[in-house]
């Protein structure tokens, strides 16, 4: 099987890289830049692309690689860091920019020579991704300039006998336009890969390594019946079968029926499936609590907890399973990377858990490969299709204290909305779309009389990867509808707004 290596110089985005390079159908790994030098050659890769990352070269202590790595005879695709790394090592010139027009950071039109491989065929000029604030004042001897910016006449660098290849800007976002392009370029005329990698390989290669690791060891799912926690299931179930029991917490902050709907659906799977109504335990727990990061800190723990008695009854388990995906690890604060929120099923975890390792076999793969993955699996379409729903539920829907009122409130809005999407057939358009009960109220008038109810929100996006995205356009009337719908249905609910912010500046849940 072909191979591209990604040596990993701690940049935010870097499996990023490593999804571009999936969706071209070739197979890669991401290893960190001090793995040995022995054991990077012996993956035998065809390619290999150094990363970005947050330093400088010429620092102490900065991340490096082995200078004979050029002698491998392998291309090299260096990106930001990994380009300034490049021609340092080389014996080109990396500084710190001078002056802030110098430095670049965001979108930034771009020219590129049409003549290097990794640019053929494509636009001479488009926006870039950029952000960077040492550049390169020198390429090293045998290297080319191949893009240039109005602030860095140095965004690109060629050296196409050898075929080294370094960019000051990072193909991998989407914000740069025909990055995927140069990437698949990097493969295909430069490695010549022949794309012959699919997500059917991914799952033979999850399988064998989930049995490896887990052995005769037994396995405890946390299931919610969302997308990724199935697709775990599925793999898991595939994997070690027997050794494995699904467990459905209902924490009772699940949209309307949904609960049922899990249990219903999970029992009539060939698995060992366990539910446990734990919504006294959690609402008692969140009483009196309304900052977002300790009702998710809170919920997690209790789930732990939870499973940690679940286990204990069971006997004998090894370890825990969660279908945790890569952008619930980033935005948990992964590495160098800012913490934006703790995923309960990663930045909430307590310190101390009873078992002996946890297992997250989807923890590097984005939502569409892990829908992807799900239908290798054979897991049915409703399931697939799903849209997204966060570990915490609607506690992190209802701004500031959770109460059953309110969860019964939202419930019933949330299903209203659903339900007009559905009819008015705009659920296939949309990634994720929701209500949120605010904790503003507002005086308005029913029947004769005054009311003074909540404020509820309604919030749908569309993107592909949830990390960031775009509020949906929606119909006036559909909305409307929904509108009407809620203030006459719901007690408690006397106004209706529409989110239109995208992520970023927000986030796409409101906590
Ligand atoms: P944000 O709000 O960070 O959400 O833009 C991005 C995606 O992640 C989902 N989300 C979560 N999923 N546990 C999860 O399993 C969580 O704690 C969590 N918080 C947010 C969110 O619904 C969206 O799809």
């Amino acid at each position: 099987m072909e191979r591209i290596l990604i040596i990993d110089f701690g940049g935010q985005y870097n499996q990023l890289i490593a999804r571009r390079v999936r969706e071209c159908r070739v197979y890669c790994e991401v290893k960190p830049w001090n793995t040995p030098l022995e054991e990077l050659k012996a993956f035998d890769p065809i390619g290999v692309i150094f990363t970005g990352g947050p330093r400088s070269v010429y620092q102490e202590g900065a991340p490096t690689v082995d200078r004979s790595i050029f002698t491998w005879g392998v291309p090299i695709l260096g990106i930001c860091y990994g380009c300034q790394l490049m021609a340092h090592l080389l014996g080109g010139q990396v500084v710190p920019a001078q002056d802030d027009s110098a430095r670049e950071y965001g979108k930034t039109l771009t020219r590129y020579d049409a003549a290097c491989k990794l640019f053929q065929g494509l636009p001479q000029e488009g926006v870039s991704w950029m952000s960077h604030g040492d550049y390169m004042s020198k390429v090293p001897e045998g290297f080319v300039l191949t893009a240039r910016s109005d602030a860095c006449p140095n965004a690109a660098m060629a050296h196409e006998g050898r075929g080294f290849y370094g960019v000051q800007f990072h193909p991998e976002v989407d914000h740069t336009e025909h990055g995927g392009d140069m990437i698949r370029a990097f493969l295909y005329q430069v490695c010549h890969a022949r794309g012959d990698w699919t997500m059917g390989d991914y799952k033979g290669m999850a399988i064998a390594r989930l049995r490896e690791r887990i052995g005769a060891g037994r396995v405890l799912l946390a299931l919610s019946g969302g997308v990724d926690s199935s697709v775990a299931a599925a793999l898991l179930a595939e994997a070690v079968g027997p050794q494995l029991t699904c467990v459905f917490v209902d924490h009772g902050l699940m949209r309307l029926s949904e609960g049922d709907e899990v249990e219903e659906a999970f029992s009539r799977w060939d698995l060992n499936f366990v539910r446990v109504d734990a919504e006294a335990r959690f609402l008692g727990r969140l009483a009196g609590v309304d900052e977002p990061e300790e009702k998710r800190k809170i919920i997690g723990e209790e789930f732990v907890r939870v499973f940690e008695e679940v286990a204990k009854g069971i006997g004998a388990v090894d370890f825990l399973a969660q279908g945790t995906i890569y952008p619930d690890v980033i935005e948990s604060g992964a590495g160098e990377a800012a913490v934006i929120k703790s995923h309960h099923n990663v930045g909430g975890l307590p310190d101390y858990v009873e078992f002996q390792a946890i297992i997250e076999p989807l923890r590097l793969l984005f939502k569409d490969e892990v829908r992807q993955l799900g239908r290798e699996l054979g897991l049915p379409e409703y399931l697939v299709n799903r849209q997204p729903f966060p570990g915490p539920g609607l506690a992190i829907r209802i701004m500031g204290e959770v109460t059953g009122e309110k969860v019964d409130a939202l419930r019933k809005a949330d299903f209203i909305f659903r339900d007009e999407v559905a009819k008015a057939g705009e659920d296939r358009g949309l990634s994720q779309y929701f209500a949120v009960l605010t904790n503003t109220r507002s005086v308005g008038v029913m029947g004769d009389g005054r009311t003074y109810d909540y404020t509820l929100a309604l919030r749908a996006v569309t993107t592909s990867d949830f990390m960031t995205a775009d509020w949906a356009r929606i119909p006036y009337d559909l909305l409307d509808r929904v509108s009407s719908r809620i203030v006459n249905e719901v007690a408690g609910i006397n106004r209706i707004v529409y989110d239109i912010t995208s992520k970023p500046p927000s986030t796409i849940e409101w906590e």
